[in-house]
């Protein structure tokens, strides 16, 4: 526990807390892109911003990747925070004007958002999905492709691993703007343009998993494949 002032409220956080945390447990309200609670922070969006306190002097920090430590004060609403929240927005509507999600968070944070011409679904690089493939399924299937080194630049992207996905669907679930595309028809699934099999449920022969899943999980936790064969709802 850290004694800790957000907004003039005096707070015990919790170990380990982010100051994002702690002021969505007071109900205030912070705009994220690239957070998600059971991911671990990047930093990207730059919407979370608050005011901390350092040495006596306040500066600007993102609330997502700031621990909430002994002491520590917060200002969540100044004219400051504002500013900088909108431009962020500002840099993210300019880059992706057409994206719903982005539009929705800028609009709301005070840019001027015009009619949309079509909406698109870009990748935003909120790195949510590379987070879940890692952090949460552990199939390492999608990787940041940064800025090349020396002289070839190039814009960062998302690099993704066809022999390591297993199909599992969990970056399109997670992807805010949309980008991530996710089909699944006749016995097929089809994702990053990779097709896989669907396995039939025992009970019901509906379709529920892609194999390579069942087998990734049957190598992953040592459960026979044939005790996998059944969907949820016949379990
Ligand atoms: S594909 Fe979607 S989830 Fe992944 S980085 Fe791009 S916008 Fe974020
Ligand atoms: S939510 Fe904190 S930087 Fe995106």
């Amino acid at each position: 526990m850290a004694k800790m002032i957000i907004d003039g409220h005096e707070i015990q956080a919790k170990a380990g807390a982010t100051v994002l945390e702690e002021a969505r447990r007071l109900k205030i309200e912070i705009p994220t892109l690239c957070y998600h609670k059971d991911l671990s922070s990047f930093g990207a969006c730059r919407l979370c911003t608050v005011e901390i306190k350092v040495k006596g002097k306040w500066r600007l920090a993102a609330s997502c990747q700031t621990e909430a430590e002994e002491g520590l004060e917060v200002r969540t609403d100044t004219d400051a925070v504002r500013a900088s929240r909108k431009l962020a927005a500002e840099l993210l509507y300019f880059r992706y004007p057409e994206t719903a999600a982005v539009r929705e968070i800028a609009a709301k944070l005070g840019v001027d958002v015009r009619e949309a011409a079509e909406e698109s679904h870009d990748c935003i690089l909120c790195g949510l999905c590379t987070r879940t493939c890692h952090e949460i399924v552990g199939a390492n299937a999608l990787n940041f492709k940064d800025r090349g080194l020396g002289r070839e630049i190039e814009e960062p992207k998302i690099e993704f691993s066809p022999a390591a996905c297993i199909g599992c669907g969990s970056c399109a679930y997670v992807c805010p703007t949309g980008f991530v595309r996710m089909e699944s028809v006749n016995g097929k699934r089809i994702i990053w343009d990779k097709v896989f099999k669907m396995a039939s449920c025992e009970v019901c022969g509906r379709h529920f998993a892609p194999v390579e899943q069942l087998e990734f999980i049957s190598r992953t936790t040592g459960v026979p494949i044939r005790s996998l064969m059944t969907c949820v709802s016949c379990r």
